[in-house]
This record gives C-alpha cells, sequence and structure tokens, in this order.
C-alpha cells in the first residue's frame, strides 16, 4: 500500500491557498540581467537612517523581551498622535494595535469577524492576500468586478447594495487608494458605502496603507471623514510605503477600544507580538518622517508621469489615471493575457512587470507597473517599453 502524500494530509484551506502570481514573474525574470524591475510594490529606497537608528539605539539598550501584544505605549501613543494631526480630531491610544505589518493586521481583522460560511464583498481587480486571508479563515470572497474606463475605475454601488443584503454577508473591504487600480473614493463614495454597511450590519475592512500617496494634498478621504467612533470598521495600516520599511514588518490596526481584549489574544495567538525594538522605529517615523515622506510621494509622481508619457506615446494602450497609490495598471489593446505577457516583456523589453491576473477576476487584461522607483530606472523602463510597444 503507498502512503498518503504529505500533500494530502494537510487542511484544504491552506492545500487551496493560490501561489501569488507576482511570484511566479519574479521567479521567472530573477536571473535576468539588465531587468528594470517594476513588478513588486516597493520603493526602491531603504529606509532613512534616522528610522534605522532609532531601532539600533533600541537594541543596544536591552528592549530585547516579549512586549505588550497591543504595542508599546509610546508607539500607540504616536499613532494617536498623528492621526489626530491628520483628521484634526482627537483620537485615543486605545484605539491603535501595532501589527506584524498591514498583511498581519488584515489576518487579524479577518480572523476577528470572518467565520464559516461568511461572505466577505471584495470589489476588484484587488491586491490578493486579502482574498486569501478571508478564504484562508474559511470565508467567502464575492467578488464586485469594478468597472474600468479610462476616465476611471469605478464601482458600482447598487451592485454593492444587492451583495450587501445576501444573508451571509458580513463585511465589505475597501482599498482606496487601491492596489492596483488606482481607484480613489472621494468622500461621498464613501459615505454611501458606509450607509450600505449600517443599513445591512456589515463590517468594513478599511484598507487605507495607500492613503497619503495622492496626486494633492496631505491625503486621500478616509472612513474617519464619514464614520463615527465606535462602528464597524477595522482600519488597516502600515509603515512599510510611507516610510520605506516593508522589510521591517511593522504596521497596524485600528478598532473600537472595546474590542482590544480580543485584538491581544488574536496577536497572542498568532505572533505574539512584535519585536519592541523595532517599534522604536516606527515611533521615529511618525514623529520625524514628514519630510521623507513628502519627497517619497514627489519621486513617485515623478516616475509616474515619465511612465505615463511613455504609454501615452502607443494609441494601443489605455489605463486609468490613478487617484492615489503608485501604481499603473494599463492594459494594451488585443493582449488578453498578461502572464504570458509578463514574461514577453522580460524576455523581449528587459521590463519586470506583475501581470493582473494575480489580482483576480477583471484584472487578466492589465498589468501593473510600480512607480516609485530611482528616475534613471523608471527612465529605462519608460524607453523600453515605449519601443517594444511600437514594434508590436
Ligand atoms: C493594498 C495593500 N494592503 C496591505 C498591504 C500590506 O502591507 P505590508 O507590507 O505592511 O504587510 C499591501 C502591501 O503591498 C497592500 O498593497
Amino acid at each position: 500500500m503507498t502512503s498518503p502524500s504529505v500533500l494530502d494530509l494537510v487542511s484544504a484551506p491552506s492545500r487551496a491557498a493560490p501561489e501569488s502570481g507576482i511570484v511566479e514573474i519574479v521567479n521567472y525574470g530573477r536571473q535576468v540581467e539588465g531587468l528594470v524591475k517594476l513588478w513588486v510594490g516597493e520603493g526602491d529606497l531603504p529606509t532613512p537612517a534616522f528610522i534605522a537608528d532609532a531601532a539600533t539605539r533600541a537594541l543596544a539598550a536591552g528592549e530585547t523581551f516579549y512586549t505588550w501584544q497591543r504595542g508599546i505605549p509610546p508607539l500607540r501613543a504616536a499613532l494617536a498622535q498623528y492621526h489626530t494631526k491628520m483628521f484634526d480630531r482627537p483620537f485615543a491610544p486605545d484605539r491603535f494595535f501595532v501589527t506584524v505589518g498591514g498583511m498581519h493586521a488584515v489576518v487579524v481583522a479577518v480572523r476577528m469577524i470572518v467565520e464559516d460560511g461568511d461572505e466577505v464583498i471584495v470589489p476588484g481587480p484587488a491586491w490578493p492576500n486579502v482574498p486569501a486571508a478571508i478564504e484562508l479563515a474559511g470565508g467567502t470572497v464575492k467578488l464586485l468586478p469594478m468597472d474600468f474606463r479610462p476616465e476611471g475605475w469605478t464601482l458600482d454601488l447598487d451592485r454593492l447594495e444587492a451583495m450587501a443584503a445576501a444573508p451571509r454577508a458580513k463585511a465589505i473591504l475597501i482599498n482606496s487608494p487601491a492596489n492596483p487600480t488606482g481607484w480613489t473614493a472621494d468622500k461621498e463614495t464613501l459615505a454611501a458605502i458606509l450607509s450600505i454597511a449600517r443599513k445591512h450590519g456589515l463590517w468594513i475592512l478599511a484598507d487605507e496603507v495607500y492613503g497619503r500617496f495622492v496626486p494633492a494634498g496631505e491625503r486621500a478621504a478616509s472612513f474617519h471623514d464619514v464614520a463615527e467612533d465606535g462602528e464597524r470598521i477595522l482600519y488597516v495600516n502600515t509603515f512599510s510605503k510611507n516610510w520605506a520599511m516593508t522589510g521591517w514588518r511593522l504596521g497596524w490596526l485600528e478598532a473600537p477600544p472595546e474590542l482590544g481584549q480580543v485584538i491581544e489574544n488574536l496577536v497572542q495567538y498568532t505572533t505574539s507580538g512584535v519585536p519592541s525594538f523595532l517599534q522604536h522605529g516606527g515611533i521615529a517615523a511618525i514623529e520625524h518622517g514628514d519630510s521623507f515622506l513628502a519627497y517619497q510621494i514627489e519621486r513617485a509622481k515623478r516616475g509616474q508621469a515619465i511612465l505615463e508619457a511613455a504609454l501615452s506615446e502607443s494609441n494601443r494602450v489605455s489605463y486609468a489615471k490613478p487617484g492615489g497609490g503608485f501604481y499603473l495598471f494599463p492594459t494594451i489593446d488585443g493582449i488578453d493575457d498578461t502572464r504570458v505577457l509578463a514574461k514577453r516583456l522580460v524576455d523581449e523589453a528587459g521590463v519586470g512587470v506583475a501581470p493582473g491576473t494575480s489580482f483576480g477576476p477583471g484584472g487578466e487584461r492589465f498589468f501593473r507597473l510600480c512607480c516609485a522607483r530611482n528616475e534613471g530606472e523608471i527612465r529605462t523602463a519608460a524607453e523600453r517599453l515605449a519601443d517594444w510597444l511600437r514594434k508590436l
């Protein structure tokens, strides 16, 4: 008798968890020399020294022990301060919970609200990690395809309302500004979504990690602009993008304080907390990181303009101008499978892109370019793409 493969012995949800379509292309192009890599969702700047130094000092000072599950008090206070300043009203530190990156905030939020068979409405194309986390928790992802027009991606609120009325509907994920589409909801749209959620008793999972990356002004519209304290909204955020800290794995979940003990327990039983010396880096980022953030935003904007100019030379390319975030998500007339396209761009153009196939249904015809890179690289990628498109 042959013994079963160990693969058959793991739980069905973990077996079903999808492989990242971006990683597939990264693996495909990893060894290619001279490739300009615009495929991942991160900038190319290292973490600024003032942030790294704060963590190093805390490490040297012996911050090496188990720590608060909810996050160290001075970081929670700094997060409250940051929100108070940004939204011009008081926020209490007990709303903030420090997590291992934005992704862990997603996992804790999803575990807290999703039970077997619960439906979470996800407008798409979407960053695939959240749908995967929902399914790992036993939930069902209900994709709400967004409509693409070159004037912008739009969310159909009537369809949202219809899906929200389903008996097992539990939550709505709103990622604004969105990865990968750049869709950025205005205040009125957020208010309309909130009123649908209120009417049907649903949670909102507000992923606002790109909230500072907007073309003009300080920030994108947020559910904070339209919601009351104590509502069923869980905010996911991160240090990763604003302060070039992707590798730190430092983020936060914001939730009504009554959920504090539940969140503390979920942190305890998933990661048992975030290294306290890293959290000191987070404090430095929040307290002294404004000018670095402004510099990053400007740089990404410049990168976006260069790539847009190159793509616009071809009358076969269309894209919606992003309202926020640091991506472009174009489509090429006549090319339907961007998994194949991404490999061709590696081989024929020397540019690494993320295929839209990795962002779920509705994304297949698109590909994602990260604009938060240095100008030299962006210019090279822009020229190569324009050249390749000319020959197409
Ligand atoms: C939309 C969105 N939400 C959350 C995250 C998670 O960020 P982190 O890298 O801090 O886990 C990302 C990262 O790419 C993202 O694009």
